[in-house]
């Protein structure tokens, strides 16, 4: 089978050892292989794997030529293991090593990557998936997961070395010309007639939002970002929109007949682009049907007090065709033309950009954290995009609800439409001082980044 990740199961102990150094793997059929930058020699990383309340300990050994670190996207852990280097850690020098331990308070779909020059170290590979397994995880056959991504080749399947192009950065990202799933050429994906699936996806592009569409299934959708959601069937004509960063669980009903194949798509601008086509087997012994998924039971994540949340506002602003003149460039005034000439900067949280991971980049001339949030209350806020470009934000260490989606789902991470706002809310609930970013990771390191302040 192509392009399947079979999940191992928990380790008893949940201790694991993640080296990031070069590696040349095939992704590219009839091609050279193609120099990458991985985990333990693979693209995407191995799945890390433990049960709800379990710790998760990671050596990390840095073999780059250049400085890193892992963040655990979406996990609630202490600010000490959040993986950001200048904020959390110094930064894991090349042949240096850093270990990681946390308790892992929530099940769901979470991911890795590093959190230093994140737009080349994730373009370049560096990503894989954490799981943490329901304490009574669904009743299904399989359990596997669609890492989607992309990268940015040249004819002889090599990365191109264009990381932090002007066009990207003030457009919508670096977009691959490659999209992949589980690192293949996405291709074909089989299943067993009458098989039940678990199937978890991740977007790890820098900046490709994946819309999928399933040909001739009607999946349920049963988690969005690790948390659950009331199974919903999600109709034919149904797109999942999963911007980077963003994760869904779905369950999945084999339904097809024997032998037929149905087209995944990936929907852009009204084009719809073949990912990878469902691919049937022979007919397998008779299954009886199945009730309707039950609901996964919830994680510990405290509800926000809506009737007396504080409200506080992010506007975002900047990027090509911006209606944005001036900004301040990690606390300096400057016209965004000269932010953008002089520093690569495009993209401003209510007026700011943030060049490093401390406000100021180091340089003293900040002026803090853009919000202060008193630890244990709650918020909401409202987010605006002032831009002619979609972004996924994600703020570390929290999960938020999200106000105006139908499901209300608990995310860590919301994807806003050009010229749309969302409204979000949480508890300020862990201490430290947070990241808050677009995770189109050109976005991010081009100004569209900031931190949160809970004490
Ligand atoms: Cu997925 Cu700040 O990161
Ligand atoms: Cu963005």
């Amino acid at each position: 089978m192509v392009g399947s990740i079979l999940l191992p199961r928990a380790a008893k102990a949940a201790g694991y050892a993640l080296t990031a150094a070069p590696v040349t793997l095939p992704v590219v059929p009839g091609q050279p292989g193609t120099m990458l930058w991985g985990y333990n020699g693979r693209f995407p990383g191995p799945v890390l794997r433990m049960r709800q309340g379990e710790r998760l300990r990671v050596a990390l050994q840095n073999n780059l030529p250049q400085d890193s670190s892992i963040h655990w996207h979406g996990l609630r852990l202490p600010h000490a293991m959040d993986g950001v280097p200048g904020l959390t850690q110094p930064p894991v020098k090349p042949g240096e090593s850093f270990v990681y331990e946390f308790d892992c308070p929530d099940a769901g779909t979470f991911w890795y990557h590093p959190h230093w020059a994140s737009a080349e170290q994730v373009g370049r590979g560096l990503y894989g998936l954490l799981i943490v397994d329901e304490h009574a995880p669904p009743d299904v056959d399989r359990d596997v997961a669609w890492v989607l991504s992309d990268l940015r080749l040249n004819r002889q399947a090599q990365i191109q070395d264009d990381f932090g192009h002007p066009m990207d950065i003030s457009h919508a990202g670096r977009l691959g010309n490659t999209a992949l799933l589980n690192g293949q050429l996405a291709q074909r994906f089989a299943l067993v007639p009458g098989e039940r699936i678990r199937l978890r996806l991740l977007n790890a592009a820098n900046a490709r939002i994946f819309h999928l569409r399933f040909g001739g299934h009607r999946p349920w959708l049963v988690a969005l970002d690790g948390h659950p959601v009331q199974p919903r069937r999600l109709e034919q004509d149904h797109l999942i929109s999963l911007g980077p960063g963003m994760r869904a669980d779905l369950i999945l009903d084999a339904a097809g007949e024997p032998g037929s194949s149905h087209p995944v798509f990936d929907v852009e601008r009204g084009q719809a682009y073949r990912l990878l086509d469902l691919v049937y087997g022979p007919a397998a012994a008779g299954r009886p049907s199945r009730p309707d998924p039950a609901p996964l039971s919830p994680n510990p994540v405290a509800e926000p007090d809506l009737a007396r949340a504080t409200r506080l506002r992010l506007d975002l602003t900047g990027g090509a065709m911006s209606r944005l003149d001036n900004l301040k460039v990690d606390g300096r005034d400057m016209s965004l033309g000269d932010a953008f000439r002089q520093h690569r900067v495009a993209w401003a949280l209510n007026g700011r950009a943030q060049t490093g991971h401390r406000h100021g980049g180091g340089h003293g001339h900040g002026n803090g954290p853009l919000f202060r949030l008193n630890l244990g209350k709650s918020y909401s806020l409202e987010i605006v995009n002032d831009t002619a470009w979609p972004h996924p934000v994600h703020l570390h260490g929290h999960a938020f609800r999200v106000l105006d989606d139908p499901d209300r789902p608990l995310r860590d991470t919301v994807l806003l439409e050009p010229r749309s706002r969302t409204s979000v809310a949480f508890v300020a609930d862990n201490p430290g001082e947070w990241m808050l970013h677009c995770h189109i990771l050109e976005h991010q390191a081009a100004g569209m980044m900031a931190t949160v302040q809970v004490s």
